[in-house]
Order: structure tokens, then C-alpha cells, then sequence
């Protein structure tokens, strides 16, 4: 068994402070230490009091805090819409029809073409600061396809999700209800084994995605099947995405872009079960506006950030370009920011070892070229936050 000391850490967010506001959650620390045993932390404390350990690693005044958990992303696609998003900027609004084109693509990808796009794409998040993602499935659509997406989702993350009702694909355009039953019927039954989730994309303003009462049948089959329960909701206008969520009892829903008061206020009420995961890189890519994360907060809403990354509404993986785009548009802190990104998260995948640190968590630890976890917002766009690679001499580069 052998152990690391991480010292010289000039704050160390611990997100393991006081209930109350998010500030005083972030259980900041000043001149810490952290000890890691076979992967967890064992001991965190004064750096001047810190334990001898087999190896020292030495982060010379540097903020360190738990690895981001981007609980929202579609990293298993091929091909490339830029064009898509270039048309957007000048004036094509989103409605969800460019997935198939990705879909094409995707199904036209070799098993070792998807894998490679999708290790890439997780050094780009580790680089980044990611530690834990989130992959959906949806780019297949196909019963061969959807496995082979989650498969290949499954030798990089235990966090994978059966998105077989992202959109009604071409091929089943004049028979939604026969897709539903392949989704709800087939496809989940072979995709199951693979997946510890099921989303859907309950959409009204596309005619591409799924009304509330298909989005039901969705989510209840993939419960029966025994998988958890995630939705994109409220995404392209208000919707029946947020209410049916809680009404089932969903770890989260996505998006969340355009809410009621009473969409609000059903949140509020399911504070604890289901967390409301922002995607603010969806209204950067889309030029949609930003909801109120702030007053989410205010209302007692659990609230995440994730990326979304995906090849339409957000080709970015980046957790700390999301963290900037919430302190700045969205009215969060960047105390608030982090923390959504980082145990917010972790409570979307219901997971409590990770997205903090303490004795007994994973050491999931993220340092950033800074002093302080204020720099994510405040140097957005300057690539200072990467994962720390404890089995590296130094802790990586
Ligand atoms: O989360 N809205 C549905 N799915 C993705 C976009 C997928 C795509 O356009 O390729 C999202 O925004
Ligand atoms: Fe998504």
C-alpha cells in the first residue's frame, strides 16, 4: 500500500463545509495537506502538521479542489457539424434535426474510430480538470449501435446512460410509435447491462424529440429495467421536461433553460431527489438565454453545472469555461460555480464519493495554476485547472 502526501496547497476547497449558504460549503483551507492512500483520501489537515507518507508531492502555493464532475455529456459520436453552428451564428435557430447527421456519421464509424474520438475527448476533459464524466448513448439508434455506444462508454466511465430516445431517427420518422416500442421495448433490454442510467429527450418544440407522455413511457421502462433517471428538459422553450422529472423522481434534469414559477417551485419541493444540472456552453452554442442560477439557488433549487458536450448545442469540454460562463451570465459566485460544478454534480449521480474532499472520498484532486478557486472565473479562458496524476514523479505536468 503505498501513500502520497499532496502539500503546499494554498487553498484547498474541500466542498465538506457547514449546510447553509454555498459559500460556507465550499469548507475552504488554508495552507493544507492532503494524504492518499490506494486512491482515497486518508488524512487532511494543516500542511505544517501533515504525516509522513511514501511519497511528497509539493503544489507550491497552489489552489487545489475536487476534480469537476461533468454529469452531462455525449462523447460518442464521429463526423463534425461546424457548419451547423456556423449557420446558427448567423441567424438558423437550433431544433435538434442536426443529430442525425451525427447519428450518419456515427453508425458509419468503426469500433476503434469511436473509441479513439472518445479517448481523446476524455484527455481533453482530464487536461481540464474532469475527473468524473457522464456519457449518454443516442448517436446509434439502433439496437447494434446503441450497445456498441455504451460499451465503448463503458471501458472509459461507470456513469453511462441509454439515450436511445434522443431523437425519432429517420428511418422511423413515419412510425414514432414503432420506435417507441424498439426504445422502450428491445433496445433497452440490450442496452441495460451497459447502462447505469436512462435519459430522454421530452422536447415539444422539436419535432425531432419526445412529447411528455412518450418521455414517460421512456423513463418508466428504463426504472423497470432498473436503470436511474435523467431527462433533457425545458431546453428549446417551457415544457413538460421539469415536472415530469420530479414527478418521477429523476436524479436530475438537463438543461432547464426556460422555467416557470412553477417549474421552480416543483424543484425547490424536490430538493434532495432531483438537481436541476445547468448547461450554460448550450446557450453560449445556441445563443439562447442563460436562466437564473442565482435565484435558482435563492429558491433552495439543488442545482449542477455540466458541459453537455456534445457535436450540436456544445462542442466544448470544458468544466471551467462552464464555471466562468455561470459566474458571468448566470449570477453565480465563483465560490457557488464551483461547487455546482464539483459536489453539485456528484449529487446529480447521486454519488457521494466524489466532488469533495474529505477521509474516505476519492482523491479526485484538481489543481489549479492559481492561488485561489476565484481564478476559474476570474482567468476564464487560460488553460490554469488540470487533474493532479498522483502516479506521475511531480503530479503531472
Ligand atoms: O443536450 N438536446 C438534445 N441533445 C443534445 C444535443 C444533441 C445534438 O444536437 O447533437 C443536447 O443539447
Ligand atoms: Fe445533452
Amino acid at each position: 500500500m503505498s501513500s502520497t502526501v499532496v502539500t503546499g496547497i494554498g487553498e484547498l476547497v474541500t466542498c465538506d463545509g457547514n449546510d447553509g449558504p454555498v459559500g460556507d460549503r465550499l469548507g475552504l483551507r488554508h495552507d493544507a495537506a492532503v494524504v492518499v492512500q490506494d486512491g482515497l483520501v486518508a488524512w487532511v489537515g494543516p500542511s505544517a502538521d501533515a504525516p509522513a507518507a511514501d511519497r511528497r508531492v509539493d503544489v507550491g502555493g497552489r489552489a487545489v479542489l475536487p476534480g469537476f464532475v461533468d454529469s452531462h455529456a455525449h462523447l460518442v459520436f464521429a463526423g463534425d457539424r461546424g457548419d451547423e453552428f456556423a449557420a446558427r451564428m448567423a441567424g438558423t435557430p437550433y431544433d435538434g434535426g442536426g443529430i442525425g447527421v451525427s447519428v450518419a456519421a456515427t453508425r458509419a464509424a468503426s469500433d476503434d474510430e469511436l473509441r479513439s474520438l472518445v479517448a481523446a475527448r476524455f484527455a481533453e476533459m482530464r487536461a481540464q480538470g474532469t475527473t468524473t464524466v457522464e456519457v449518454k448513448s443516442g448517436y446509434g439508434l439502433t439496437v447494434e449501435d446503441e450497445v456498441r455506444s455504451l460499451r465503448i462508454a463503458a471501458e472509459f466511465t461507470t456513469e453511462t446512460t441509454f439515450l436511445g430516445a434522443h431523437v425519432v431517427p429517420a428511418e422511423h420518422a413515419a412510425d414514432r410509435a414503432a420506435y417507441l416500442d424498439l426504445v422502450t421495448g428491445r433496445m433497452l433490454a440490450a442496452a441495460a447491462p451497459h447502462a447505469r442510467w436512462v435519459d430522454v429527450f421530452c422536447e415539444p418544440h422539436s419535432a425531432h424529440a419526445f412529447t411528455a407522455d412518450e418521455a414517460r413511457a421512456v423513463l418508466v421502462a428504463g426504472r423497470d429495467a432498473g436503470l436511474g433517471l435523467r431527462v433533457h428538459g425545458n431546453q428549446l422553450g417551457h415544457g413538460p421536461g421539469v415536472q415530469l422529472a420530479v414527478e418521477l423522481g429523476a436524479a436530475s434534469v438537463d438543461h432547464c433553460t426556460y422555467l416557470s414559477d412553477d417549474d421552480v417551485t416543483a424543484l425547490a419541493d424536490a430538493a434532495g431527489t432531483t438537481v436541476a444540472t445547468l448547461l450554460p456552453g448550450v446557450e453560449f452554442s445556441t445563443r439562447s438565454p442563460y436562466p437564473d442560477a442565482a435565484g435558482l439557488l435563492r429558491a433552495g433549487v439543488d442545482i449542477a453545472l455540466a458541459t453537455d458536450c456534445n457535436p450540436g448545442t456544445c462542442y466544448s469540454s470544458s468544466m471551467p469555461f462552464v464555471v466562468a460562463l455561470a459566474v458571468r451570465e448566470m449570477g453565480l459566485t465563483p465560490g457557488e460555480a464551483v461547487y455546482a460544478a464539483t459536489a453539485g454534480s456528484a449529487k446529480s449521480l447521486r454519488r457521494s464519493d466524489i466532488g469533495q474532499i474529505r477521509v474516505g472520498s476519492r482523491a479526485d484532486l484538481t489543481v489549479l495554476d492559481a492561488p485561489s478557486h476565484v481564478h476559474l472565473s476570474y482567468r476564464a479562458g487560460v488553460p490554469i485547472a488540470r487533474a493532479l496524476d498522483l502516479a506521475a514523479p511531480s503530479g503531472g505536468p
